[in-house]
């Protein structure tokens, strides 16, 4: 889909496609509007009760005759809520509206010219709306309708809408991959596809099999992965900028390709949707593409931790006690904790890496679904400034993050255990804060930590604003605008 400007004044109507006018409740039909036509047709709507504006609200008119096909109207609602994030959801919304029209081509024009922010979050909107994943889906030829080729921001800024495209877009790779169910991608197949895109895109990829794993002393993603017919892998890709590099991140993501439970196997409400619990890893992948692709001045380190978490012969079990990749031993309470075993082995080697911060992501706990919703993610931190950076750049991105404790000494007595140095798990209550303060044990004091639970927000039932059905490669937007703004 290509997305671009066109002057945002213009005397001559738009020779064909689509025309959408985003309008206010509480302001009249902005005067620059190409048409006699249009200008007149929005303020009848916009005087109709059926639309008056009322965000969320898209009408369509068919046009006869020539020039412009038809004429969507998109409220926005008042002025006051008129913002980034107000646009970016309902150029998402109207992207949607899009592809059940068949609708090839839309200018859109605004309430006023955008600035390159705004310009931004209508790229992303329109790119996070077109998304969907239906390639496995047999439709018959003439039953599609065409796709949305080209969008047009009338007095768009280029730089702006290039930055949004390629936010969008990299949200789309994530949710592209952790919508493949566990039959199609597991720890091979992603291990593959890293190393490709490594040469695809321009950064460096190192794999380590199963033997590796074990002989550099990960027992936690050794552990978790041998219960499977495909064995685990750990992935560390790197992107190197030209130059001397302003700073040295590491990313490190949970690639459960499927969280059966283990031997703790989950019950069937719960099992459905575990193909998701890769998305920490999936996430990483298409911030390490976009991170090349935007040439980012930071040296970025991405690593993730694949294994499939199933019940086979091989299986790890509750009692066992392992051996972790910084000396730290773990009994294992619980099977079905298996994403703090593999992210700990992980966040022990990017500590190695002696980076100025590091920032994980996972669908890590159950818990911090039920303390925040599925609208919003967890966010923990070992230093303040990270901590703020995450979550202004999460504002930007109109993405939502909550801070959650770190520092609850009660918690951190439930995680010793009688026979090693640490339990997996101890317990339902303040899950996701117990588990946040689990992977602190592997992480090297000194070295600026944040921790992302996205287990509320990696897998959407229903569509509305940029979310669509499925995986929604939450997180990968915040973290590239962080990385953007990191000096
Ligand atoms: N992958 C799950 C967490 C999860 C739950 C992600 C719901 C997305 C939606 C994780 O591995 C898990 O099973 N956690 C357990 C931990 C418990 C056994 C201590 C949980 O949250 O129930
Ligand atoms: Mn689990
Ligand atoms: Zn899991």
């Amino acid at each position: 889909m290509k997305i671009y400007s066109h002057p945002f004044s213009t005397e001559e109507p738009l020779s064909r496609g689509s025309l959408a006018l985003y309008l206010l409740s509480d302001e009249p039909v902005p005067s620059h509007l190409p048409g006699e036509n249009t200008l007149r047709m929005a303020e009848l709507l916009l005087k109709d009760p059926s639309f008056k504006g009322k965000k969320g609200k898209i009408v369509r008119i068919p046009l006869e005759g020539e020039g412009v096909s038809s004429l969507y109207l998109v409220g926005l609602g008042e002025r006051k809520g008129y913002s980034e994030e107000n646009v970016r959801s309902r150029t998402a919304e109207l992207l949607r509206r899009c592809r059940s029209d068949g609708t090839e081509r839309i200018t859109l024009i605004l309430p006023e010219k955008p600035d390159g922010e705004m310009s931004s979050a209508v790229a992303e909107g329109a790119e996070l709306g077109r998304y969907s994943f239906d390639r496995y889906k047999s439709v018959r030829e003439e039953d599609r309708l065409p796709e949305t080729k080209e969008v047009i921001l009338a007095g768009g800024d280029d730089a702006g809408l290039e930055k949004g495209k390629l936010l969008g877009c990299a949200q789309n790779w994530a949710r592209d991959l952790a919508n493949e169910p566990g039959n199609v991608h597991n720890p091979l197949t992603l291990a593959d596809l890293a190393l490709k895109w490594g040469e695809d895109f321009g950064f460096s990829v190192e794999v380590w099999d199963e033997k590796r794993i074990a002989s550099e002393g990960m027992g936690g993603l050794y552990a978790v992965g041998m219960g499977s017919a495909t064995p685990p892998r750990l992935v560390h890709m790197i992107w190197k900028p030209e130059g001397t590099a302003l700073r040295k991140i590491a990313l490190v993501g949970k690639g459960i390709t499927f969280d059966s439970g283990g031997l703790n196997l989950k019950p069937g409400d719960f099992i459905r949707t575990m193909k998701g619990d890769k998305s920490g890893a999936c996430n990483i992948f298409a911030i390490l593409r976009g991170v090349s692709k935007m040439k980012i001045p930071c040296e970025v380190h991405g690593i993730v931790a694949l294994a499939e978490n199933m019940p086979g012969g091989r299986a790890f079990r509750p009692d066992d006690i392992l051996r972790m990749h910084n000396g730290k031993t773990v009994e294992v309470d619980n099977t079905d904790a298996e994403g703090r075993l593999v992210l700990a082995d992980a966040l022990s080697y990017a500590s190695n890496l002696a980076p100025d911060g590091i920032i994980d992501m996972a669908t890590l706990t159950g818990a911090c679904v039920v303390a925040l919703g599925t609208n919003m993610g967890g966010l923990f931190a070992s230093s303040d400034e990270l901590a703020e950076g995450i979550l202004s750049a999460a504002a930007r991105r109109g993405e939502r993050f909550w801070r959650m404790p770190l520092d609850d000494e009660r918690i951190t007595e439930t995680l010793k255990s009688p026979v090693a140095d640490l339990v997996n798990a101890a317990g339902r209550y303040g899950g996701a804060i117990f588990a946040a303060q689990f992977l602190r044990e592997f992480v090297k004091e000194g070295i600026p930590w944040a921790h992302l639970d996205i287990a509320g927000v990696d897998f959407f039932k229903d569509e509305y604003s940029v979310c669509c059905k499925g995986a929604s490669g939450y997180a990968v937007r915040t973290c590239l605008e962080y990385l953007l703004g990191c000096r």
